[in-house]
């Protein structure tokens, strides 16, 4: 073989080991576990964020007549266009942002996968990606799997952000900030102020923003902001959503990606040689859960604030401390009374109590031994089940 051509080979599988060196020191998905777990124990399964909330009928109806009308093929890559039409139309009302459909949107498998195609599109190996911590796990996988490095900035107890920490890191140069609002696992839902002062660090320091936005639906007390909406930040974000949690299809496996088309063509190709595109009926199904009615969104929203009202309460006579979330269905609680790790405890409960939650150091890149998470997306009875189980 020629010299170049033996050269060429060896750095290649460097790279290859490297790749799977990389691979091996992630982590497998703790919250996945603890389902595996909540199963083999019987137990009520308070740890995966399993929407409980009927998926309406109109979104089922639709994904079914398209199965039966032969719509069983690939779509276009980028998603059907009347369902990324329907999606930059909620965008624009929604959301406040304008995005062109032919080419600024990308239907995904899920927004896990439009996490994942941004990190390969757009942050090159030894960039720095900033995670906020407590962070929803999939997210440093995605950076590491992009060969990027990621760096992290703590969400206090009592929701801040830590302004100083951020310049600091922002100014030791940041390709992109990782934002999730409302947040996974806090509930937090990130202020007008906190918003301003993310875009400014931003513009000022030239950073992308990812902003995950899959509970923007689900806000108790509030309005929903995307970042991309402030003044500079459209031009620097990718604006990233789903149907997973909102409607309750989270096997159907829709989400989408919106950014400008310079950001976006290189997350399309990721997409189009991962996945190729998104289930083509539940995509059709997909477009009727966008023409729901207002009252649709009302009902969900206070289906899921009794459950949080009802845990946060019932939290709150036990020994531990919870934390109220002002979005998402997730509930984190301060578990330093009772004497164990979070690992300890979550096995506890799940062995012996017969309820499954996440211990809280899985959504940290250092802490959480203090906290676990409860999912409350389930039904009243099995939380007042839940409870009483865990007071008993
Ligand atoms: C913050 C956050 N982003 C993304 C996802 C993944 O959603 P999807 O089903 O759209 O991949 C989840 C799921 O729990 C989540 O909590």
């Amino acid at each position: 073989m020629h010299l170049m051509g033996k050269l060429a080979l060896t750095s290649i599988q460097g790279d290859i080991l490297r790749g799977t060196e990389r691979i091996r020191v992630i982590q497998e998905s703790v919250i996945r576990e603890m389902t595996r777990k909540a199963k083999k124990y019987d137990a009520i399964n308070l740890s995966q964020g399993y929407p409980d909330y009927p998926t309406p009928e109109s979104v089922l109806k639709e994904a079914k007549e398209a199965i039966d009308s032969g719509l069983n093929q690939y779509s276009i890559t980028w998603g059907t266009e009347e369902l990324r039409k329907e999606i930059s139309e909620k965008l624009s009302s929604f959301n406040g942002l304008d995005y062109d459909p032919t080419y600024e949107v990308t239907v995904t498998c899920g927004s896990s996968e439009s996490i994942m195609s941004t990190m390969l599109g757009l942050v090159e190996k030894g960039e720095k990606v900033l995670i906020f911590q407590p962070f929803y796990e999939n997210y440093v996988p995605a950076v590491s799997i992009a060969s990027a490095e990621p760096v992290f900035s703590t969400i206090g107890k009592d929701m801040s952000i830590d302004r100083e920490d951020l310049k600091e890191k922002a100014e030791g140069g940041l390709k992109a900030i990782l934002l999730n609002t409302p947040h996974n696992p806090t509930g937090k839902v990130f202020s007008k102020d906190d918003l301003r002062f993310l875009r400014d660090l931003c513009v000022d320091n030239e950073i992308y923003a990812i902003t995950d936005e899959m509970y923007e639906k689900m806000i108790y007390e509030d309005k929903h902001t995307s970042l991309a909406s402030l003044e500079g930040m459209w031009e620097r974000t990718v604006t990233i959503g789903g149907f997973s949690k909102v409607y309750s299809v989270s096997g159907w496996r829709v989400g989408y990606s919106a950014a400008p088309k310079g950001l976006m063509k290189p997350i399309r190709k990721v997409h189009d040689y991962t996945t190729v595109c998104a289930p083509t009926p539940f995509q059709h199904g997909t477009i009727k859960a966008l023409e729901l009615p207002e009252n649709f969104y009302e009902d969900m929203l206070d289906y899921y604030k009794r459950g949080r009202d009802f845990l946060y309460k019932s939290l709150k006579e036990t020994k531990m401390d919870p934390f109220k979330p002002q979005g998402a269905y997730y509930m984190l609680a301060d578990i330093s009374e009772y004497g164990m790790d979070d690992i300890e405890f979550a096995d506890y409960l799940v062995k012996e109590k017969g309820v499954a939650v996440v211990p809280g150091s899985s959504f940290y890149h250092d802490g959480g031994e203090d906290l676990v998470r409860f999912c409350f997306s389930q039904d009243i009875d099995q939380l007042k089940e839940a409870v009483e189980r865990i007071k008993d």
